[in-house]
């Protein structure tokens, strides 16, 4: 298994394939001072150092401690490839760098999530600031990027330009010296991207805004702005191109450097400005201000006759009123009096010349302190994460970086020097705290067998500079502060009185022969960790109080420039109180930086300087072995190696690598020294390479660590699909759990409704029941509350009944037994759904199937109940007529003429004598009725003369037509048999309306048969229709019986 370019065994041990870069390593010295033979001997010390520069080997550590030698030329070092090779490497498979160290405390950044800082120290000129630049600029080419921040890391780099334009002059010492102290807090997100900054600045030199030694320079952007500015942005300033011209810039006599191009200088940082995202605007009130010092340092005062003093350059002051933004005359009056207030009164009071040059200084002094302290501020918020949502404070880490001015031995040393010198001490301290003294401290705690090695604590020191009420530093305020006229002179007075027994403290009285001819009476030596630095006292006392007058702060309050008012209206502000003091100040800042410092994880870098000379190639043993020596290196080394190089509690130790032995993972329950032993010995750990302490395990080399830490990053991946398989399954579980218990919740929810439903159907059905029984019982009472449901129940179910079994036709004559109580209700109901179907039915009805009711009509009134043969008729229809047309001899039809023929039907005629039947056609017509013998009309009946209509009331056909006897045209009645005999008379009777002329006789019928003469037909019941001559003559008709058919 290959994982990031590593082979990986089974066991997750790495075995690095990296083997040519390890064989690479430089031959030259040894690249970790531990590895020296001679590691107690100061001079192998500083040999391998020498060796490693001639070869260009800037770098070499001291176990995890790197130090660094400043080669005063380029080197082919700080490319990209180079940072490519050492991006995720171990710290010690390679050639030590800066971007090794820089790579472990970002590799640690991501993997510990824990804060870490970059401590670099050094004296003035060893490559801080250089180095810082490096690690800035390693980061921002190799950590991802995020895309809302994609160019914070320019930026950044940027931020650096600018500062250092502002912040950093040249000195005796360094060429590019940061005269202010930087700690920058760059800040990466949960991805290791970094997303913004956060600078603090501390005590930036003012004192060289208005005045430099021999040699030196003021800041960079003063000669920046002269030789780069174009010359329409130096007429617009009034500034001319000769840095001469300006007494605040002559006094170092060194208008140049040969090193660096202010010109060049001046485009990058006009560009870093722009890049940073300062607004044009802003950036014009900046150089306003840079060039209103210039401006202010050549005003100049003279003196009058009764030593007054008065403003000698006019113009200059017009100049400067301009570009300051201020009132020119108020800015006048200020420079040359003084306001007091005196019991709530105002006093002016002139200034002699030396005040007034002095108050203009401190003007001078202040603008432009104050013009850098908000120039960090903006290039914080400038830098600061935009997207707030999404940057997170605690998903987020810092690397905080401290580049402050180092340790600094001038001819001249005054307070700056003080407080610079006292701020190294203090990192010293640091230092040994955190490596020496810490480091031997928890070996005894531990119980780790260990031989003290002895180094110079510099407690000692820090505490005769800040000790409350004994400290220089108090000593200083109380002059400052304590009433009456204070000098410098009686602040070391004071000094002397207090501390002329302080082995690190040596005034001018107190010291032996030797030194105190080097020493001026105005001086004090403090023997530093680093060396013996002489301060001279004069101006200690102004430069602590910092004082600007009441009346110049409040001219600058109402300047034009937003810059400057916005100074001078925050901090101390006009009517501040109890101001608090420089050294003081600086004192509390420096307490915080150490309390940040110390909340992280820290790195550190030594820079040692070859040379005071600036030069490659150079290597002053005397001034290296200096620093070797005031650094602690050789300390460091001999605890490095009689110790070990990391150290972790058995629970940080175990929580990190208990994946990597399957005894200790998931979890383990016993101790936590057994659980760190088990581990160990499955890791493979010799007895030479670790040692287990009371609560901590010490492992000697970091390359046993790097290799456990190869080992668990090798494992990651198995350890990351163990987490999302458990993480899964218990995403699923609750997602199951989540559901199960919502279905439960609907479930009970919708049964609990159910059971409720049912119940209260239960219970209105018993209600029901209950009225109903009631009802029931009370039912033939009057309509009453108890029984009123039950008789509503009875009315209502009657209707519903009804309403489903109404009679469809008129025939049917069913009807639902309706209730008592209904019962009038029920007939009137039944008599209009009767009416409705009857009135339904007759619109129904076509004139055709009208004339065929008339019709049954009629014969219902005529036969019902009369004749047997009658209900046998009813079914069947009456026809238009029983013969075709064609059956009419068209003779016939001719012979009648205009009388048509209404209906036909066949019949026989009986002979009135002899009875003989004669087949026979009966025509009718509206008026008259014919019997036609095929083509010859036999016989016309008119209906007029009809005097009745006979029928038997057996099934039998016959009927008699009866005629007037005394109508000769006629030969008596007819009698006829027709097989329609029930159609044939309906139908005869209405056209002749002689409806009531139909008789039916039950036994027989009576005829005449001609001129008075009386025939009979007798009717019998037989079991066919049969006509035969009866006795006496008569004519004897068998009918059917009804129960044949
Ligand atoms: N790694 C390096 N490679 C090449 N030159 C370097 C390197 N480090 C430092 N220098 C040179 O040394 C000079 C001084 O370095 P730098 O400004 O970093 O010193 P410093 O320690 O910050 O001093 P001070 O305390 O005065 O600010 C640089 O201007 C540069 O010319
Ligand atoms: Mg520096």
């Amino acid at each position: 298994m290959r994982y990031q370019g590593r082979e990986v065994d089974i066991e997750g041990r790495v075995r690095l394939v990296m083997e040519s870069a390890l064989t690479a390593r430089d031959r030259v010295g040894v690249q970790d001072f531990v590895l020296l033979e001679n590691y107690t001997s100061e001079a192998a010390f500083i040999e391998n150092l020498r060796r490693r520069l001639r070869e260009n080997l800037v770098y070499t550590y001291i176990g995890s401690v790197l130090v660094s030698v400043n080669p005063y030329k380029d080197l082919e070092i700080y490319s990209k490839q180079q940072m490519e090779r050492y991006r995720g490497v171990c710290f010690y498979d390679i050639a030590p760098h800066i971007y090794a160290l820089s790579d472990n405390a970002y590799r640690a950044l991501r993997t510990q999530r824990k804060d870490q800082c970059i401590l670099i120290s050094g004296e003035s000129g060893a490559g801080k600031t250089e180095a810082c630049k490096k690690i800035l600029l390693y980061y921002t080419v190799t950590c991802p990027t995020n895309d809302d921040f994609a160019a914070i890391g320019s930026r950044l780099l940027q931020s650096n330009q600018v500062l250092e334009a502002f912040g950093n002059a040249k000195t005796l010492r360094n060429d590019n010296a940061s005269r202010f102290g930087k700690y920058m807090d760059v800040q990466f997100d949960f991805k290791g991207a970094p997303v913004g900054a956060h600078i603090l600045d501390y005590l930036l030199e003012k004192s060289r805004v208005v005045h430099q030694n021999h040699g030196e320079r003021n800041f960079h952007i003063f000669y920046q702005l002269l030789d780069g500015g174009d010359d329409n942005l130096l007429n617009t300033l009034d500034l001319q191109r000769n840095p001469q011209n300006y007494q605040y810039l002559v006094k170092g006599n060194c208008p140049r450097l040969s090193s660096v191009s202010d010109k060049n200088n001046w485009k990058v940082v006009m560009k870093a400005l722009s890049v940073i995202g300062f607004t044009e605007k802003e950036v014009e009130n900046l150089l306003n201000i840079i060039a209103g010092v210039l401006h202010l340092g050549n005003v100049q005062f003279g003196e009058g006759e009764e030593g007054e003093t008065y403003i000698t350059t006019e113009t200059q002051m017009s100049n400067l009123a301009k570009l300051l933004g201020v009132d020119g005359l108020a800015l006048r009056e200020a420079l040359t009096h003084r306001k007091l207030t005196a019991n709530a009164e105002e006093m002016i009071s002139p200034l002699n010349f030396e005040q007034a040059e002095s108050v203009r200084d401190a003007l001078a002094k202040a603008v432009y302190g104050r013009t850098f302290t908000w120039l960090v501020q903006k290039i914080n918020e400038l830098l600061a994460p935009k997207d707030v949502l999404n940057y997170n404070r605690k998903s987020c880490c810092v690397i905080g970086l401290l580049d402050i001015y180092g340790f600094e031995v001038l001819h001249h040393n005054s307070f700056e020097q003080f407080c610079i010198n006292y701020c190294n001490e203090k990192l010293h301290q640091l230092f040994i705290d955190l490596t020496l003294k810490s480091e031997q401290e928890d070996y005894e705690t531990e119980g780790i067998t260990w031989e003290m090695v002895k180094y110079f604590d510099n407690k000692i020191i820090c505490d005769l500079i800040e000790e409350k009420h004994k400290g220089i530093i108090s000593i200083l305020d109380e002059e400052c502060l304590g009433p009456g006229e204070t000098w410098d002179a009686s602040f070391l007075e004071k000094l002397e009185d207090t501390l002329s027994d302080h082995p690190h403290f040596v005034t001018h009285k107190s010291a032996n022969g030797k030194t105190r001819r080097v020493m001026s009476k105005e001086e004090f030596r403090l023997l530093h960790y680093a060396g013996e630095v002489n301060y001279d006292v004069n101006s200690f006392l102004d430069k602590n109080r910092d004082m600007l007058n009441w009346n110049l702060k409040e001219v600058m309050c109402q300047s034009d420039n937003p810059i400057l008012r916005h100074s001078f209206r925050t901090g101390e502000g006009i009517y501040h109180k109890g101001p608090e003091m420089v050294a003081t100040k600086f004192k509390n800042d420096l307490k915080k930086l150490v309390e940040i410092l110390k909340s992280k994880q820290p790195s550190y870098v030594r820079c040692i300087k070859p040379n005071d000379a600036k030069q490659p190639e150079r290597f002053d043993e005397v001034l290296v072995r200096h620093q070797v020596k005031y650094l602690g290196l050789g300390e460091t080394v001999r605890v490095r190696r009689a110790g070990f190089a990391y150290r972790r509690t058995f629970e940080a130790f175990l929580q990190r690598y208990k994946p990597l032995c399957p005894e200790t993972w998931p979890n383990w329950y016993g101790s936590l020294e057994d659980g760190v032993s088990i581990l160990v010995n499955h890791l493979g750990y010799k007895p030479e390479e670790y040692k287990l302490g009371r609560s901590k395990i010490f492992i000697r080399f970091h390359k046993t660590l790097f290799i456990t830490e190869d080992a668990l990053e090798a494992k990651r991946p198995d350890m990351a699909l163990a987490l999302q398989t458990s993480w899964r399954g218990y995403r699923e579980r609750s997602k199951y759990q989540r559901i199960r218990h919502a279905v439960i919740v609907i479930q009970s929810a919708w049964r609990g409704m159910k059971a409720r439903r049912r119940a209260k159907r239960r219970r209105q059905a018993a209600e029901l029941i209950r009225r109903f029984i009631k009802g029931f019982i009370y039912r033939h009472e009057e309509y009453c509350a108890e029984n009123k449901y039950f008789l509503d129940h009875i009315r209502y179910s009657f209707l519903k009944n009804l309403r489903k079994n109404l009679p469809e036709t008129v025939l049917d004559k069913s009807w639902p037994t309706a209730p008592p109580l209904l019962a009038e209700a029920s007939d009137h109901l039944r008599r209009l759904h009767m009416r409705n179907m009857v009135r339904k039915y007759c619109r129904r009805v076509q004139p055709e199937w009208k004339k065929q009711m008339v019709h049954k009509v009629v014969a219902s009134e005529l036969f019902k109940d009369q004749k047997d043969s009658y209900p046998q008729s009813v079914g069947r229809l009456f026809l238009d007529s029983r013969l075709e047309q064609e059956q009419i001899s068209l003779k016939v039809i001719q012979t009648l003429g205009n009388d048509k023929v209404q209906y036909g039907v066949p019949v026989i005629k009986y002979d009135r004598r002899g009875f003989k039947p004669r087949p026979r056609q009966l025509l009718l017509t509206n008026t008259f009725a014919v019997l036609v013998e095929r083509t010859k009309i036999k016989q016309r009946i008119d209906y007029a003369a009809l005097t009745g209509i006979s029928l038997s009331s057996l099934r039998d056909g016959m009927v008699v037509l009866h005629l007037p006897s005394d109508d000769i045209k006629q030969k008596g009645d007819v009698v006829l048999h027709c097989n329609h005999v029930i159609e044939l008379v309906t139908k005869l009777s209405m056209m002749a309306t002689k409806v009531n002329y139909v008789n039916i006789s039950p036994g027989s019928i009576k005829f005449t048969v001609a001129r008075g003469k009386q025939g009979v037909i007798d009717f019998v019941r037989g079991s066919e229709l049969k006509v035969s001559k009866g006795k006496r003559g008569h004519l004897l008709v068998t009918s059917p019986r009804i129960d044949n058919t």
